[in-house]
């Protein structure tokens, strides 16, 4: 059975106070939020350990944001899997498109990551997504078999997600029409072995646009990035209503 996963990226934001903030602003809609849906916030590494002090016995899951490949060793700027699970984390983000195209993130260091999360029970989130030019060119569906092809390599599909995030509609408030989304989402799928992987959208997801993307049938939740900053409008998308 394929589960519904919302997930908060909050990138370079928050610093524990602000997350304080949020939480008490948050936690009380989860009252109403329906049974069966999973709710993961990933914050930067500094939040994750008052994240995960504050939100035990809560529906929030907590996950991070970057995997390095090594269990230890001098990567000055890294963070390796067993530092994370010590902590509570039980997700983590791959290959956000921010990672590949500012810190040279590439399919093979993709791979690396999402097995390292893996062998220490990390459930990985792969991002994939193509920009406006490979849009344009039509490229997006070649690109896109590509980036699954070469992240998946010995990849277990039994512990994984995936997040469809177009990047020219990350950021920028130019959501990928829910049907496209739905038909790229598709063929994600159609690339697995494993056909109950939960396939997210995300892309400007904001509370006026969750219901619309949530009612299409291949897509199983949203990575939301801006919209997951502000209480409110995060726990309308968590909580958003289905059809
Ligand atoms: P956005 O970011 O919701 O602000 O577009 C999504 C993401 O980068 O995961």
């Amino acid at each position: 059975m394929r589960k519904i996963v919302i997930a908060g990226n909050w990138k370079m934001y928050k610093t524990q106070a602000e997350t304080q903030e949020f939480l008490q602003g948050f936690l009380p809609h989860l009252e109403e939020t329906p049974l069966g849906r999973e709710v993961i916030l990933c914050p930067p590494f500094t939040d994750l350990s008052i994240l995960s002090k504050s939100l035990h016995g809560s529906l929030i899951q907590l996950g991070a944001q970057n995997v390095h490949w090594q269990e230890y060793g001098a990567y000055t700027g890294e963070i390796s899997a067993p530092m994370l699970t010590e902590i509570g984390v039980r997700f983590v983000i791959v290959g956000h498109s921010e990672r590949r195209q500012f810190f040279c993130e590439t399919d093979a260091t993709v791979n690396l990551r999402l097995k390292a999360a893996q062998r220490y029970g990390l459930t990985p989130i792969l991002c994939v997504g193509e920009t406006k030019q490979q849009r344009d060119a039509q490229e997006t569906e070649s690109l896109i078999i590509t980036q699954l092809e070469k992240g998946l390599v010995d990849v277990d599909q039994n512990n994984l997600i995936i997040a469809y995030e177009p990047i020219w509609a990350i950021g920028t408030g130019d959501t990928c029409e829910a049907a496209e989304a739905n038909r790229i989402i598709g063929l994600i799928r159609s690339q697995l072995s494993n056909p109950n992987v939960s396939i997210q959208y995300g892309g400007s997801v904001k509370p006026n646009n969750i219901d619309e993307i949530m009612t299409q049938p291949e897509i199983d939740g949203a990575l939301v990035g801006g919209a997951s900053l502000e209480a409110e409008s995060f726990a309308r998308i968590v909580n958003f209503k289905s059809v």
